[in-house]
């Protein structure tokens, strides 16, 4: 059995999923990690039992080396990405990184580039691919159930837990997350090419800051500490963040209606894709509840899944129910049919457990395509970023123009 050594930049609360993973799976060894917080690095050790051998972001490419590092997981806020992610590949290392693979034209281009000059391979942790129901509509449409697909109709509800964690840190920067439409809706555009296995043509969106900010501040009742996020009530929380917040002063629990926020918190995105298909998608992060829904219209009928995630959030930290997701197909001139109706399991539908297994070589790479490579994170993020342009310009957005900057064939 190969076994290889890994190491994970950004030990924040992502990273914990892939160290566990790592550190208990038979075919890899936990080399290294690497984080500006030495605390988090810490935490995360006590948490595994283990000392893996933590190191600063300046001694990353010594790091490597030293520690004879195969795979490098990113974890660190989304703008870091390709930084590491090039890095990692010219010191002769395959990548796993957390979606999005980057946040802009020059992080793809990079990667891109980097990618080709050393032949090693990017892999994007997409997921929500891995979840039964998204499988099962994969299968669907595959199987031609509703015939030749005509239009898409997918709206996202994020609830004011969830939702508000985004105003809350790094994310609520466009510098940092590449906002909403990057950072989040990523996961539903890489769902849409794969479900279509299409990518994006023309994109345009609309999109405000309609609920959070300090310009919402008419907003608060006497409710508002609804929205702060106790540190000390998590033990979780506390070890991460609150005890680190004087290393390097970063503030987990901002307020949510403070200045500073530079990310739309309403979108509406239109994409015309290759082939036809056109997409009409809504993502709004100040819900009641969690859950979003998805259409597909055929020639030959509709499909339809409804997922009801958290019904309503008690406070500020998000508490995941299990949810229950609904999945119906009707024909022409046919009653509905339940294809299922069931709860789902946790993390993301169980689909992270199948992702990790797969990433790690502990299962075999799943029939229905759900890798997702570096050619899969550019078109979702190719989405996103037309569709992040047409907020600015007003203007419908061709793929390709953007496609000529990042140096790719149309
Ligand atoms: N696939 C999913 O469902 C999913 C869920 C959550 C987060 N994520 C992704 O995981 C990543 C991390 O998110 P998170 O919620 O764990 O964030 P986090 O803020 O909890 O953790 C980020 C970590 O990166 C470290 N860091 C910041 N800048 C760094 C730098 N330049 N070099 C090295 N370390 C640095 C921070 O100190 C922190 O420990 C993001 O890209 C996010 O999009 C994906």
């Amino acid at each position: 059995m190969v076994v290889r050594r890994y190491a994970i930049v950004g030990l924040g609360s992502r990273a914990q999923l892939f160290a566990r993973a790592l550190a208990g799976s038979p075919r890899a060894e936990l080399a290294a990690f690497c984080d500006r917080s030495e605390t988090r690095m810490r935490v995360h050790n006590g948490w595994l039992g283990a000392s893996v051998p933590g190191y600063r972001p300046a001694d990353f490419p010594a790091m490597l080396a030293k520690e004879r590092v195969d795979v490098v997981v990113v974890c660190t806020p989304d703008h870091t990405h390709a930084d590491y992610v090039v890095a990692a590949l010219h010191a002769g290392c395959d990548v796993v990184t957390e979606k999005p693979m980057t946040t802009g034209v020059d992080g793809a281009r990079r990667i891109l580039a980097a990618r080709r000059e050393t032949g090693h391979s990017v892999r994007v942790a997409f997921n929500y691919r891995y979840n039964p129901v998204h499988r099962r509509v994969r299968e669907l449409l595959a199987a031609g159930a509703i015939g030749e697909i005509g239009s898409v109709e997918f709206s996202w509800l994020l609830d004011t837990a969830h939702g508000a964690d985004y105003f809350r840190r790094w994310h609520r920067e466009k510098a940092n997350s590449g906002g909403l439409l990057v950072h989040k809706s990523g996961h539903h555009f890489d769902l849409v090419n794969w479900w279509l296995g299409r990518g994006p043509e023309t994109v345009f969106a609309f999109g405000r800051l309609f609920f959070y900010g300090d310009g919402n501040g008419h907003r608060r009742t006497a409710a508002d500490d609804r929205f702060a996020l106790d540190l000390e009530a998590s033990p979780k929380l506390r070890a991460l963040y609150r005890d680190a917040e004087r290393e390097d002063g970063y503030v987990r629990n901002q307020d949510v209606f403070a200045p500073g926020v530079t990310i739309e918190d309403d979108l509406s995105v239109l994409v015309r894709h290759r082939g036809g298909v056109v997409l009409n998608y809504h993502l709004h992060a100040y819900s009641p509840r969690e859950g979003y829904r998805v259409a597909f219209a055929g020639s030959e009928g509709r499909l339809e899944l409804d997922v009801r995630e958290n019904e309503f959030p008690a406070g500020a930290v998000p508490a995941p129910e299990p949810g229950r997701a609904r999945l119906t197909v009707q024909r022409h001139w046919a009653p509905s049919e339940v294809v299922l109706d069931e709860v789902l399991g946790e993390g993301h539908g169980g689909g992270d457990e199948r992702m990790l297994a797969e990433l790690l070589g502990d299962a075999e790479p799943d029939e229905l395509g759900c890798a997702a490579d570096h050619d899969s994170g550019l078109q979702a993020l190719l989405t996103g970023l037309a569709a992040d342009r047409s907020l600015a310009t007003g203007a419908p957005v061709p793929v390709d123009e953007l496609l000529a900057e990042i140096g790719e064939p149309a």
